[in-house]
């Protein structure tokens, strides 16, 4: 039985799960296999090289798949940003529906998809960051709570509180983010008020994943625990794989006199991370990875990822609905 939540029906997907953006992952492999199997696939804006890149991406993403996929594009702090609004022009151009949009000062970049009729599904980790985006215009919002992989936030609310303060304070429909890999988790989200889930370490470890073999077996192998929090110092906390380089970079960020950002920055060096992907040595540099890496047990392809998950899903909310028997006179058929 397919699902009928807000987010199905504005997408026109099968299952409520979307794929997040995932830097060095988020290929058109990746996406067109979430959305073939009836998810929402997202290609990561930035791990193309140029705007022109990316067009070409969309354009190969849609000899892989029929169905509705998006772009995920994230504004992080960098000394030489990227020509955001050059990215944005080419997800219209190429006639994107949907944007993921993630990081700081969004504002221009939603405004301009915006004018251009784009649905936007917003990424962040506070409620207020939440209503932001609600007075910009946003359609969805993505609630990531402090499991997530990646970027966790400054404030550490897990998606237990986070879910429900969005349940009862936003004027919009949302997600939730951050720790769901099985059917039993979009269940629970589905209860707590979310409209769907998004997942991004599950989806390293399928088969699509466009990542060396070796991750994908790590990812399996890792508990609950195998994460490091990096980078707080600086406020811009990251939740990375647990490996020699993350633990060597927390190190330094704890006993650091001078506090100078150098002096981790070879450690949690983008470059190095993007290798760990193609050359399968987990401790060659920083990844990204939730606490969520201890449901995940497999490597199935996306097909049977979804497929396995609407049926935990449906069973999980029939269960607990036989939890409750009626009382009194009121007939069961008519309930
Ligand atoms: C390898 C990796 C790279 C990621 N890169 C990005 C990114 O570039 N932009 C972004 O908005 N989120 C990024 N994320 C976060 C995911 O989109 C998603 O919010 C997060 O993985 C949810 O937590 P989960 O891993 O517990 O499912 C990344 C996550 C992973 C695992």
């Amino acid at each position: 039985m397919p699902f009928n939540t807000e987010l199905t029906r504005a997408l026109g997907i099968r299952v409520p799960v979307v794929q997040g953006g995932m830097q060095w992952v988020g290929y058109a492999e990746m996406a067109s296999a979430v959305s073939n199997a009836g998810g929402l696939g997202l290609l990561t804006a930035l791990t193309q090289p140029t705007p022109e890149d990316l067009r070409k991406e969309i354009r190969r993403c849609r000899t892989m798949t029929k169905s509705p996929f998006g772009v995920n594009l994230t504004l992080l702090p960098a000394m030489v940003p990227p020509d955001y609004a050059a990215y944005a022009q080419v997800i219209i151009d190429e006639g994107i529906k949907i944007v993921e949009t993630a990081g700081n000062s969004p504002g221009p970049v939603i405004r301009q998809l915006k004018a251009a009729g784009t649905t936007i599904l917003h990424k962040c980790t506070t409620i207020r960051h939440a209503q932001s985006a609600v007075k910009l215009g946003v359609d969805f919002l993505s609630i990531d709570g402090f499991e997530c992989a990646g970027h966790v936030g400054e404030h550490d609310i897990t998606n237990f509180i986070l879910l429900s303060r969005a349940r009862q304070t936003l004027s919009i429909p949302f997600i939730a983010s951050g720790g769901f890999a099985d059917g039993n988790g979009l269940a629970a989200a589905l209860a707590l008020g979310a409209c769907g889930i998004n997942m991004g370490t599950r989806f390293m470890a399928t088969v699509e994943a466009p990542i060396h073999q070796n991750i994908k077996q790590a990812i399996v192998d890792a508990q609950e625990t195998d994460t490091e929090l990096v980078l707080r110092r600086w406020r811009n906390t990251s939740r990375l794989f647990a490996n020699k380089v993350a633990k060597a970079a927390v190190a330094v960020e704890r006993t650091s006199q001078t506090g100078k950002f150098e002096e981790v920055a070879e450690y949690v060096s983008g470059k190095r991370g993007r290798q760990v992907f193609i050359n399968g040595d987990k401790d060659f540099g920083v990844w990204t990875a939730g606490q969520v890496m201890g449901l995940i047990h497999d490597i199935p392809t996306c097909k049977e990822l979804l497929a396995r998950i609407e049926r935990e899903a449906v069973d999980a909310l029939k269960k607990n609905l036989a939890l409750y028997e009626p009382e009194g006179p009121v007939e069961k058929s008519k309930l």
